[in-house]
């Protein structure tokens, strides 16, 4: 098709697809989205059977797999990413030297790209072992990283991971723990937390995963990759939504506020946070089961009150014509934000949150790409709108 050409100076057939809006850019098996019905399934089955019933290492495994494991699987999984959760003396010295006000994301996307230089094995992406090697590792070492990001910002001493402890309560310990006898959180915030990540797995080619598929198209290593979808998270129209849903319930104050705040978007003054999805004319079914993590969280924590005004924000929205005929539904981040908080997050944490949890998902697009002998480097065409052909004037005879 590239050589349909209308004329020498043309370039052939080419689509224009700002954002990519309507292109596919890879066959995945990994998760599947209809945005109409309001369905999310990794590996074909449904998030909410999975959120209900399974665990995120369970839902890392599937993901990276392709199939639920054994329970002799999962043990050997389990385990190897228990013992890989450590990371190098060095890279904890390396992110005892940033800033004392760093963003930590801006130090988890670092200390992951950092992580390539301590495995120069993995630049052999070729070989399945070691695939698997990179893919154990940074699952097991992404929440270290992240809790100590935050740690840094508290100017608190770095804790070591406790491998007594399972995946999602070792990361709460490295975050909180505050004496030497082992961090005890409560069950209840630890299933939250855990079902927090199963949701934000994968989302198929969303902005991260993406550019993690274009970097790692290179066949660069694995850190480097999802170093770059780090960073694709770090941004606000990506990872930032349920800290501006925050902002936004603080804003409006009280229930009686409401009304004249609707008013207010519907007469294009600003957005509601957290409603809309670009793939999603429905229910986001992810908000769907955050709503029911958060009243588990809130019975530990107490009720978050900005909870109040976000239900009855709701409940307005989902019965207001502006909203209805625009296919306008909660999103996963409309409530994400009120139980990070309860869980005393600061806003810049809830990004790293969601960059432990999709993880799995990066590696599993990454490992299928690596395999898929169709994919190409990513190298997306242009059209063209400068100058052409214009005569150089050297700077002594311009100037
Ligand atoms: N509040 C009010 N109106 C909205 C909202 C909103 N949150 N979202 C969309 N609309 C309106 C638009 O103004 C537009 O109206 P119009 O047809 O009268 O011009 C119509 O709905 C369609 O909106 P688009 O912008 O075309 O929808 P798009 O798919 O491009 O945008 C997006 C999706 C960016 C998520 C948008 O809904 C939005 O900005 N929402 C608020 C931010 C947010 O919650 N982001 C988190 C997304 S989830 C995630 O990233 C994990």
């Amino acid at each position: 098709l590239g050589k349909i050409k209308a004329g020498e100076d043309q370039p052939g057939l080419a689509v224009y697809d700002p954002g990519f809006v309507n292109t596919a850019s890879c066959r995945s098996s990994v998760t599947f989205i209809d945005g109409d019905k309001g369905i999310l399934e990794y590996r074909g089955y449904p998030i909410e059977q999975l959120a209900e019933g399974s665990n995120f290492l369970e839902v890392a495994y599937l993901l990276n797999h392709g199939a639920l494991p054994t329970k002799a699987e999962f043990d050997a999984w389990e385990h190897e990413i228990t013992y890989h959760t450590f990371v190098h003396e060095n890279i904890k010295t390396f992110m005892e030297g940033f800033r004392y006000d760093a963003h930590p994301m801006g130090m988890l996307m670092a200390s992951v790209g950092a992580l390539s230089t301590f495995y120069p094995d993995a630049r052999d992406i070729h070989d399945a072992e070691n695939r698997h090697m990179q893919i154990v590792r940074m699952i097991a070492k992404m929440p270290t990283l992240g809790a100590w990001s935050f740690r840094h910002a508290q100017g608190k001493p770095f804790v070591y991971p406790d491998n007594e402890l399972s995946y999602t309560a070792n990361f709460l310990s490295m975050l909180f723990k505050m004496s030497e006898k082992t961090f005890e959180p409560d069950p209840r915030l630890v299933r939250a937390l855990d079902v927090l990540f199963i949701l934000h797995a994968d989302h198929e080619q969303n902005a991260s995963t993406n550019a993690v598929r274009s970097v790692g198209s290179t066949q660069v290593d694995p850190y480097s990759a999802v170093a770059s979808g780090v960073g694709a998270l770090y941004g606000p129209l990506h990872g930032g939504a349920n800290e501006a849903v925050l902002r936004m319930l603080r804003r409006i104050g009280s229930k009686e506020n409401i009304p004249s705040f609707i008013e207010g978007v519907k007469n294009g003054n600003e957005k509601l946070m957290g409603f809309g999805h670009r793939v999603y004319k429905n229910y986001d079914p992810r908000a769907r089961i955050i709503k029911k993590a958060a009243d588990d969280v809130f019975e530990v924590t107490g009720v978050n009150p900005l909870l109040e005004i976000a239900l009855e924000l709701e409940k307005i929205a989902l019965e207001d014509e502006y909203f209805v005929k625009r296919k306008l539904y909660p999103n996963v981040d409309f409530y994400s934000g009120l139980i990070y908080e309860a869980f005393q997050f600061p806003p810049e944490m809830f990004t790293v949150l969601f960059a432990i949890g999709r993880t799995p998902g990066w590696l599993a697009q990454w490992l299928e790409l690596v395999q898929d002998k169709e994919q190409k480097i990513a190298r997306p065409k242009q059209i063209y709108t400068g100058a052409r052909t214009l005569d150089f004037v050297p700077a002594s005879e311009r100037w």
